[in-house]
Order: structure tokens, then sequence, then C-alpha cells
């Protein structure tokens, strides 16, 4: 089996901000209330004109051009999104034909939230490390602003919109170490977003983002832990072993806690959640494109990715980097 590796990475941030204390203007809360609470201070919305595929689209011609490939060099499309352009035909397809391409397999993963791009990382590992295609796109693309309930206190104030990009390689030397996913449906109704193609739905109570945050928060902290303890059991390694942590920005208490476990501190965990809010599938991509891009993560250090969101859904991937 062949070794594959990060050859590089992109992003793209909307242009608008939403702080909060424009959040105190929408909704009864306080700046103070979700910063102790969240760790967020701003989040970026996408402009009317802007969606996961046009996000994408600049997150991805930034990592090609990161990895020194063209569009011809790529294998396979993958996009985590929970909000795609269209059920069908997929955000990945589009995107294949704004770049110029066809033939390679371009598909979205819609369905594993905020875990969606561990779960495409771990697809396009797969098949580079088979020798199947040499490079892929992965990328993680989200308006969540488009799904949240705006008078919704509980779950407005988390989220933001944004895309980033990676692209996976064939390389000579061990990158991607391993992947782990999961899933648990039996907590299927702590974080859903209810869009029912298949039956009739109530359309008032489906649009939006629903979240039991509390249950949500304990369930990630146990998960998580066990989750760290068996990627590092499947390298034989240990905690000492990390250099960084790239965790889904859901909570600055949920990163600090997995920070704890790791025996790291917080400078050497990528954190965007202050500037960005939780992105979603794009928030691991986007925390590691911008430790890569301002010189914090460097070639050579072991990285530790890990995201977890509705179904439950979750998982990690190990890398030298
Ligand atoms: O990306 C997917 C993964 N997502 C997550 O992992 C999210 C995990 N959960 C969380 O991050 C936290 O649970 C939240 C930030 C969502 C909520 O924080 P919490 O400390 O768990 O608060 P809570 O839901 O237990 O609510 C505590 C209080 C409630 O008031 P009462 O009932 O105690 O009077 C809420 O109504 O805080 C109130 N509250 C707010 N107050 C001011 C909830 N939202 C707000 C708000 N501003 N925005």
């Amino acid at each position: 089996m062949a070794y594959s590796q990060i050859l590089g990475t992109g992003s793209y941030l909307p242009e608008k901000i939403l702080t909060n204390a424009d959040l105190e203007k929408i909704v009864d809360t306080s700046t103070e209330w979700i910063v102790e609470r969240t760790g967020i201070h701003q989040r970026h919305i996408a402009a009317e004109h802007e969606t996961a595929l046009t996000m994408a689209e600049k997150a991805a011609k930034q990592a090609m051009s990161d990895a020194n490939i063209t569009a011809n060099d790529i294998g396979m499309i993958i996009i985590a999104t929970t909000t795609p352009e269209k059920m069908f035909p997929s955000t990945a397809c589009l995107l294949q034909q704004r770049l110029g391409i066809s033939g390679c397999p371009a598909f979205d993963l819609n369905s594993t939230a905020c875990a969606g791009f561990m779960y495409a990382l771990s697809i396009a590992d797969l098949y580079v490390k088979q020798g199947i295609i040499k490079n892929a796109l992965v990328i993680g693309s989200e308006v969540m602003s488009r799904v949240v309930d705006w008078s919704d206190r509980a779950t407005c104030i988390l989220f933001g919109d944004g895309a980033g990009a990676v692209i996976i390689g064939a390389s000579q030397q061990p990158g991607i170490l391993s992947t782990h996913l999961h899933a648990d449906g039996t907590h299927k109704d702590v974080l859903s977003l209810t869009v029912s193609i298949g039956k009739p739905m109530d359309v008032e109570e489906a649009l939006y983002i629903k979240m039991t945050g509390n249950q949500l928060f304990k369930l990630a902290v146990n998960i998580l832990g066990d989750l760290f303890d068996e990627t590092l059991e499947a390298n034989s390694l240990t905690k000492a072993d990390i250099d960084w942590l790239v965790p889904h920005q859901a909570n600055i208490r949920i990163i600090q806690a997995m920070a704890k476990k790791l025996n790291l501190p917080l400078d050497r965990v990528a954190i965007t959640l202050e500037d960005q809010g939780n992105t979603s599938s794009a928030s691991i991509p986007l925390a590691l494109d911008k430790a890569i891009r301002d010189g914090r993560i460097k070639r050579g250090e072991m990285l530790l990715l890990e995201g977890f969101g509705g179904g439950l859904a979750w998982g990690s991937a190990l890398i030298r980097y």
C-alpha cells in the first residue's frame, strides 16, 4: 500500500462579519454570555450571492495552487456540506464543472454534519493509499447562516460560514497514518436539521438546526476522549507524540478539555473559533489551513484532527505532516 499526504490547503471566509454585539440586537443574549459559554467573538456570514459552491471553489483553487497541481491532476472530489446548493447534482459535480474537468468521481457528504470533513478525508485517504487515484480534493463548505433559526438564541450565536480545502496526494513518506470513523444513531435527537425528502413534513419544524446543546457537550467530551485513546493506540503512540490538535470548533470549553486530555498547551491547538464560530464541516480544514499558512504547523509535526456532529457521527485522523 502507498502512502498519502496533505499536499496543500486553502480556505475562504466571506467578508461580512457578525459580532456578538450585533447579535445582542437580534436575540436576547449578551457578549459576556457568548464569550464565556462558547469562546466565540464573531463569525463570517455569506453574502446573498455566496453559496457552498462558490466558497468551495475559492478554497479549492487556493489548495490546488498550494499543492502545485492543476485541475487535471485531481482524481476525486468530495465536498462535506450540510448546506449544499441542491440535493443533486452534488456541489462536488458543480465544482468539477467549474474546474473544467470531467470523469473523476465527485460527490457530497451531506449527512455527516460537523464530522463530514473527517469522513471525507478518510475516504480520500484510502483511495490514494490503495493507488486507485493520485490526488483528491477534499473540501468542507458551509453556509450555516441559512439553516439557523435567527430567533433561537441557543443556536444562532454559534454558527458561521466558510470553506476549507485540502489536496491529499500519493507520497513517498508516511503522512496520513490512520483515520477512525464512528456513529451512534441512538443520539439522533440531540442535533438535527430535518429536510424530509421521502415523506410529508411540517415545514415550520423542518428547516432549522435543532440542538440540545448541554447534552451534546457531555457526549462530545466523552466520545472524543475515547477517540483519542483509540487513535493513539492504533499507531502505538502516546500523548507526548502529538504536536498539534486540530479540532472541530464547536465550543472553547470542549477544546480546552480535549487539550487537557492530551496534555497540550492551548498554543498547540489550532483554534479559529473566536473569529469564525462553528462552521460545521468547514471548521477543521479552516483551522488547519490557518495554522499552516501562518507558519505555526510545520512539516514533520504530528497532527491529531478530530470532528463530531449530528448523527451522532465522529472521527479522527493522525497525520505526520
Ligand atoms: O458542531 C456540532 C457540535 N456542537 C456542539 O458540540 C455544541 C455543544 N454545546 C455547547 O457548546 C453548549 O451546550 C452551548 C454553548 C450550546 C450552550 O451552553 P450551556 O452552558 O450548555 O448552556 P445551556 O444550554 O445549559 O443553557 C444555560 C442557560 C439557559 O437558561 P436557564 O434555563 O438556565 O435560565 C439558556 O436559556 O443559558 C441560556 N442561554 C442563553 N443565555 C444568553 C442559552 N443560549 C443563550 C444565549 N444568551 N445565547
